[in-house]
């Protein structure tokens, strides 16, 4: 069975990949290198011993997804392919706006047009904006609070419908909390290109010596030790949880039609447990100061996984030691990343 991974290259995909092929699937990665690097298929085959296949070039491209289809028997499209800078999405709604929700059309219209009907979309927990209870199910209104959300809102609004209308359409949206971490190997991780955005990333390179020091964005959040909490979940955890899905659709008799999983823990750590579990892992110091809230920043959330366990048989092995730990050992390991 070939799956076609979209953003196979990136930073969750290429952890799903090295799922895919241990558990015996051929891959088909499509990737225009955005934001990866081809370094990282020379990991995973190190990794697996299996090299993937690869289509560069881009989901836009209806021409060549037409020929990918055409020469390959592709059972599942695995679609990673898409920008997740939230700050960015508010600069350039556009941008986004035809990154992922156009190309994901085009890519569905192209997927039924060979009578592809299996889809496993990377949504996110940024779907449901602020919630009334931090404890968040899939079943929540879904009230995203900035653009790169409303992307994968409506991108699961056109899903929705789509299996709808047809029902040959078995999808999974994927919403995923906050991965962080990296193969135990050390051998692939997140590269983020600059300064970075996301917390683990960002104490990671002040542990190494690459930037000063963390400003913690807000002390003054109604949590108990006033800093924001999140559900940190292993990207290896996560590449799993989309293995499982993947079978759901493929094994389980009937169609499922359109269906959200979180994808999380069901944990939640503050800032600060993040920094402190960091320092006592790693005996490194990670400098930081407390600074204003980042704008858009909601102070706690983290998922219900009660759904996705029963549907999926499903649910999270690591702790929030061992993904620190193999974030520092993939740092450390590639301190100027690929
Ligand atoms: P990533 O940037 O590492 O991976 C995305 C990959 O897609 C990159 O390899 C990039 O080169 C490729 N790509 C982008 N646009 C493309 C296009 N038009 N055609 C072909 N390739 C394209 O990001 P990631 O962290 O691995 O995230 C994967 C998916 O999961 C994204 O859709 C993201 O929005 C979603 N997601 C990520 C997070 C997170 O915190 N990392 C959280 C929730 C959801
Ligand atoms: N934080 C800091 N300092 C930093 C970076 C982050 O204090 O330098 C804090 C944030 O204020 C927040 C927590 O660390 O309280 C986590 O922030 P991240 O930027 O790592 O993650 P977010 O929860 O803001 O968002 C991430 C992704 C989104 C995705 C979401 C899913 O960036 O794309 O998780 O839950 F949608």
């Amino acid at each position: 069975m070939t799956i076609l991974v979209t953003g196979g290259a990136g930073y969750i995909g290429s952890h799903t990949c090295v799922e895919l092929i241990q558990a015996g699937y051929d891959v088909l990665i499509l990737d225009n290198f955005s934001n990866a690097k081809p370094e990282v298929l020379n990991r995973i085959e190190g990794i697996t011993g299996i090299r993937p296949g690869l289509a560069k070039g881009d989901v836009a491209d209806a021409e060549l997804l037409n020929i990918i289809f055409r020469e390959n028997d592709i059972e599942v499209v695995i679609h990673f392919a898409g920008y997740k800078a939230v700050g960015e999405s508010m600069a350039f709604p556009l941008k986004y706006y035809q990154n992922n929700l156009a190309a994901t059309i085009t890519l569905c219209e192209v997927m039924a047009a060979h009578e592809c009907f299996k889809f496993v979309f990377s949504s996110s927990a940024t779907v449901y904006g602020e919630p009334d209870t931090p404890a968040l199910r899939e079943d929540f209104p879904l009230r995203p609070a900035n653009t790169y959300g409303r992307t994968k809102f409506m991108v699961e609004e056109v899903l929705r419908d789509a299996a709808l209308a047809d029902e040959r359409w078995d999808t999974a949206l994927l919403r995923y909390f906050n991965p962080v971490g990296a193969h135990h190997t050390g051998k692939i991780g997140e590269d983020p290109e600059g300064i970075p955005n996301n917390l683990m990333p960002y104490v990671a390179q002040v542990a190494s010596g690459k930037l000063e020091c963390l400003s913690i964005f807000g002390n003054d959040y109604p949590t108990p030790d006033g800093t924001g909490i999140r559900d940190y979940i292993h990207v290896v955890d996560l590449a799993q949880g989309h293995l499982t899905a993947l079978q759901k659709i493929t094994k389980d008799s009937g169609n499922h039609g359109c269906v959200a999983y979180n994808l999380g823990t069901g944990h939640g750590y503050s800032v600060l447990d993040v920094v402190n579990t960091f320092q006592r892992v790693t005996e490194q110091t990670i400098s930081y100061k407390f600074a204003e809230r980042r704008a858009g920043d909601i102070a706690e959330f983290f998922a219900d996984p009660t759904f996705t366990a029963k549907e999926l048989g499903w649910k999270t092995k690591y702790t929030l030691e061992e993904m620190v730990r193999d974030h520092w050992n993939w740092q450390k390991q590639n301190p100027m990343g690929y």
